[in-house]
């Protein structure tokens, strides 16, 4: 579903992927690792259509993902209805006046009526459990509860694959538990999951793969989740424990 041919990508003169190849098929939960700077976040935006390959190509469903065609509205809306990208930095994706808002934008985008809007959107808010901050502003909340409101405007989108970048960064641990909870639901329920991490303890029994990153933005290891886990030496060695 996903398919990355010989991906490069670069800021500028800044490298940050070399020679991505992988598939990625529909209902999988993969795990995206790699130390601080190996690309995983340029991976993370060129899946979700923020970022193009410098060279290569990313075909989603057999098609490949053009900036033409991200220009095109009817293209890009279909295209990111089908993709919810959580960031690794959420306050870039809050816009909206308060929390409630927030959540129904995406499923106003879609012209869905007006009741049904409400009642996503109170699932969404029940689920995440930030019904009581409903009428707060999201840029004035704590970071892990921007991270809930985020994740939540995605949900209410209802996607196929949900892209998150590290999404139990500032989560305490209880919320930490509940997200682990929830992404494995959202994957048994059959949503393709590919997720970024360095929080192996929280995460433990969500993925079946991991994609290991290098310094120098390379893949080196593509394989179960559970066999790279247990890898010390492998860890150690490529700085990622
Ligand atoms: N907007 C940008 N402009 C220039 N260089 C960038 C930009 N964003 C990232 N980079 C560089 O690209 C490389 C890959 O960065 P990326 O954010 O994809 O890494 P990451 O694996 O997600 O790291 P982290 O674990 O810290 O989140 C790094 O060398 C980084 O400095
Ligand atoms: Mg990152």
């Amino acid at each position: 579903m996903i398919e990355f041919k010989n991906v490069f990508f670069s800021y500028n003169n800044v490298e940050a992927l070399q020679n991505i190849n992988l598939t990625i098929t529909s209902g999988e939960s993969v795990a995206i690792i790699g130390p601080n700077g190996s690309g995983k976040s340029t991976f993370l935006k060129i899946v979700n259509g923020i970022l193009l390959p410098t060279s290569g190509s990313y075909c989603l469903k057999g098609e490949e993902i053009t900036k033409d065609k991200l220009d095109k509205p009817k293209y890009s809306k279909a295209f990111h209805k089908n993709i919810g990208f959580l960031f690794q930095n959420v306050e870039h994706q809050l816009f909206c006046p308060n929390v409630y808002e927030e959540v129904a934008f995406a499923p106003k985008q879609m012209g869905l009526r007006e009741e049904d809007i409400h009642k996503r959107v109170q699932d969404c808010l029940e689920l995440l459990s930030i019904t009581d901050i409903k009428h707060r502003s999201p840029l004035n909340l704590s970071g892990g509860e921007k991270k809930k409101v985020a994740l939540a405007s995605i949900l209410s989108m209802n996607p196929d694959i949900l892209v998150l970048d590290e999404p139990m960064n500032q989560i305490d641990p209880k919320g930490k538990r509940f997200l682990k909870e929830l992404i494995l639901n959202l994957n048994k329920a059959g949503k393709t999951i590919i997720c970024s991490t360095h929080d192996f303890e929280y995460v433990e029994g969500i993925f079946e793969r991991c994609i290991v990153f290098s310094e120098n933005h390379t893949i080196i290891r593509d394989d179960k989740y559970d066999d790279v886990i247990s890898d010390n030496e492998f860890l150690i060695k490529n700085n990622i424990k």
